[in-house]
């Protein structure tokens, strides 16, 4: 370990199970000295293991729906309060379509599906922001983070309207990120990440398939939600400071493949 968030403070939303990319998020956290919050849903806390988590790493939890804006604000009040002071990160990882949910396919969604979808998946980053910016509660050269997928430039059927998610939510990273980082000298990027075995990743129709295509296509093969956080982890830390605005790849190099000899030998005839 490099104590790289030493002395820090933060909020990690989305630790659901420990297959979750924020479980991993916050277990590495911990280990580089970091002082975090944890949050969920109430109904996620009520279903998952998240206690275990919170005592492992010495967190509280504060329950909070990221579509209510009075919740966020209940929870930056709470966090900041019990951290004692401004916080330096926060992990936006949350995702869920409700017509992947039900089995709608993307050209026949249910329309209040699709707005509750992007509720929880996208605009839920523009209202964290708003939280944060408006009670002035992240320290300068801050750093804020969500994840996102590739379906967000790239077709991929079955990922449904979690594609359309992951682009507004992108979009919202870019433009709370200039606001941002004029007023208050914090940071804001998203992390396009390999397919990762959890709960979310798991409800896209076809998954073991999508999964093992993306580990032939890539030359480092699909990264894992630990390596994932361990590249969060940098972000957070005091080494990554200009960058911001960006959507950083970490896929293995997936993005930028056409086709590999793996895939190829598929449809070779000998
Ligand atoms: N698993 C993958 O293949 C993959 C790939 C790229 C990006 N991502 C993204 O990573 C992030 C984390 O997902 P994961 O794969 O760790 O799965 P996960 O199921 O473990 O995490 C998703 C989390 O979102 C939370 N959530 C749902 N509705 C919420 C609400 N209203 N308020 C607060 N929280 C809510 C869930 O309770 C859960 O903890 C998501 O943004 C997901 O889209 C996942």
């Amino acid at each position: 370990m490099y104590n790289l968030l030493k002395g820090k403070k933060g909020i990690i939303f989305g630790a659901l199970d420990e297959k979750s990319i924020a479980w991993k998020v916050a277990e590495r956290a911990h280990e580089e000295g970091a002082e975090f919050v944890l949050t969920n849903a109430p109904i996620a806390l009520r279903m998952g293991q998240l206690s275990e988590l919170a005592e492992k790493t010495g967190a509280q939890i504060i329950p909070a729906d990221a579509t209510s804006v009075e919740d966020l604000t209940n929870l930056v009040e709470k966090a900041t309060e019990i951290l004692g002071g401004k916080l330096d990160f926060v992990l936006h990882s949350i995702g869920m379509s409700v017509n992947v949910r039900k089995g709608k396919a993307y050209t026949d969604p249910k329309y209040d599906f699709t707005t509750k979808g992007w509720d929880v998946s996208a605009v839920s980053f523009h209202k964290t922001m708003n939280v944060l910016y408006n009670k002035n509660a992240m320290n300068e050269w801050g750093s804020i983070v969500a994840l996102t997928y590739m379906a967000a430039q790239r077709v991929f059927p079955d990922y449904n309207d979690m594609a359309d998610n992951k682009a507004y939510l992108e979009s919202i990273a870019r433009s709370f990120g200039y606001f941002f980082g004029r007023d208050h000298k914090v940071r804001v990027n998203t992390i396009s990440q390999s397919p990762t075995p959890t709960t979310a990743g798991q409800g896209v129709k076809g998954f073991d398939g999508f999964i093992s295509y993306a580990e032939k296509m890539s030359p480092l093969g699909n990264a894992t939600a630990l390596e994932c956080a361990d590249y969060t982890i940098t972000l957070f830390s005091d080494l990554t400071k200009k960058v911001t605005l960006q959507n950083l790849f970490h896929d293995g190099g997936f993005s930028n493949m056409g086709v590999s000899d793996q895939v190829m030998e598929h449809f070779i005839e000998e």
